[in-house]
């Protein structure tokens, strides 16, 4: 199958001709997917895409007008799909789920360790021959509550490390997951949630009905101090909101590896640029706050799972073969 893969990186390229040997022609393109670049996929079957690609209702007209039949994301979440418009338009959409759960959460508990005993700083200080303590004090992991919200692949798998660093969890989910129970991992709702715990971390898709799921409201109801980690998706937080409960003091810890607006900025080395989105400049400005650029899946097991299960995931639909669909 002749495959048009947009938003490719050179890891792409590597991970995804390991996977494919010569079972389908693949094409590198450099550009994201969206209105602009949707003609590229002119002559080819299928598409790959990545989170920042834009699979929304005009794209998929254009795809479908052009003979596409299937929609590769090669990332587990699928909130950049027009999932109505592909249905409409006879597109299947697959996605890569599971590829990884223990790259994301791994890097979840980076996240918090990391700020936590504020590493980042004292790479800094002891970089600048400064070894003194003041301003690093932490907290001991053991014994904090954590909030986990999402208890899917992801969210289960960073239970199971707090487990090991006998911090209590607290779930929400709106499927409760039998494994967590079994972790002995009480279900509460938000407001609870929020209420008692002293670390926040979100492992939920991000879907039309909880856009900005944590805003004003939710905050007021935390703790004061509260460590928030967010590695799922940039829109679950409003980051207006976020920016004044930093400037509080309400939120004490803040870790993202997402941001609502990252398809201008990540994924690209814009070190000899102007920042021109002031909210994100805000954030930096932050000594208690740690963004990394959308990497927490970037390990080497899950680009060799994403690359043979995108691979895999082509082969079945052009061979007719039962696969996981989203749409089709
Ligand atoms: P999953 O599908 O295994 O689990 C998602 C869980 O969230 C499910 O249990 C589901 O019931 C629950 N859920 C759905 N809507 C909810 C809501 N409104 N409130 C609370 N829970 C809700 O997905 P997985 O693999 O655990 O991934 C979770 C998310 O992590 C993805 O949707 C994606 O946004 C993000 N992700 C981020 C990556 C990164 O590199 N930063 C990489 C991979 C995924």
């Amino acid at each position: 199958m002749k495959v048009a893969i947009f938003s490719a990186k050179k890891y792409d390229r590597e991970f995804l001709s390991a996977a494919n040997g010569s079972r389908h022609e693949l094409r590198f393109f450099e550009s994201h997917l969206n209105e602009t670049t949707a003609s590229l996929a002119a002559g080819f079957g299928a598409v790959c895409v990545f989170v920042n690609d834009h699979v929304n209702a005009a794209v998929i007209a254009t795809l479908a007008s052009l003979g596409v039949r299937l929609v590769a994301l090669r990332c587990a979440g699928y909130n950049n799909v027009d999932r109505k418009a592909a249905s409409k338009h006879g597109i299947t959409v697959v996605r890569v789920p599971g590829y990884s759960p223990y790259a994301v959460a791994e890097h979840t508990i980076g996240l918090m360790l990391a700020l936590n005993r504020k590493l980042h700083r004292a790479y800094n200080r002891v970089r600048e021959g400064n070894f003194a303590l003041d301003g690093l004090l932490g907290f001991d992991m053991h014994g904090k509550t954590v909030g986990v919200i999402g208890t899917g692949q992801i969210g289960t798998a960073v239970v199971k490390i707090l487990t090991g660093l006998a911090c209590p969890t607290l779930a929400f989910d709106l499927i409760p997951n039998e494994t967590c129970r079994s972790l002995g991992v009480p279900y509460v709702d938000l407001n609870e949630l929020f209420a008692e715990s002293d670390i926040i971390t979100l492992h939920c898709p991000l879907t039309p009905d909880n856009k900005y799921m944590i805003n004003d409201a939710a905050i007021a109801r935390m703790k004061n101090g509260v460590m928030v980690i967010n590695t799922s998706r940039g829109a679950l937080l409003d980051t207006l909101s976020i920016i004044e409960a930093l400037k509080s003091g309400k939120i004490g810890y803040l870790g993202l590896d997402v941001y609502e607006e990252e398809e201008e900025i990540f994924f690209e080395d814009r070190s000899g640029l102007i920042l021109s989105d002031d909210v994100f400049a805000r954030l930096l400005t932050f000594p208690n706050v740690i963004i990394t650029g959308h990497q927490a899946f970037f390990t080497r097991e899950a680009l060799l799972n994403i690359a043979s299960m995108t691979i895999d995931n082509i082969t079945r639909f052009e061979n007719n073969q039962p696969l996981e669909k989203l749409i089709g």
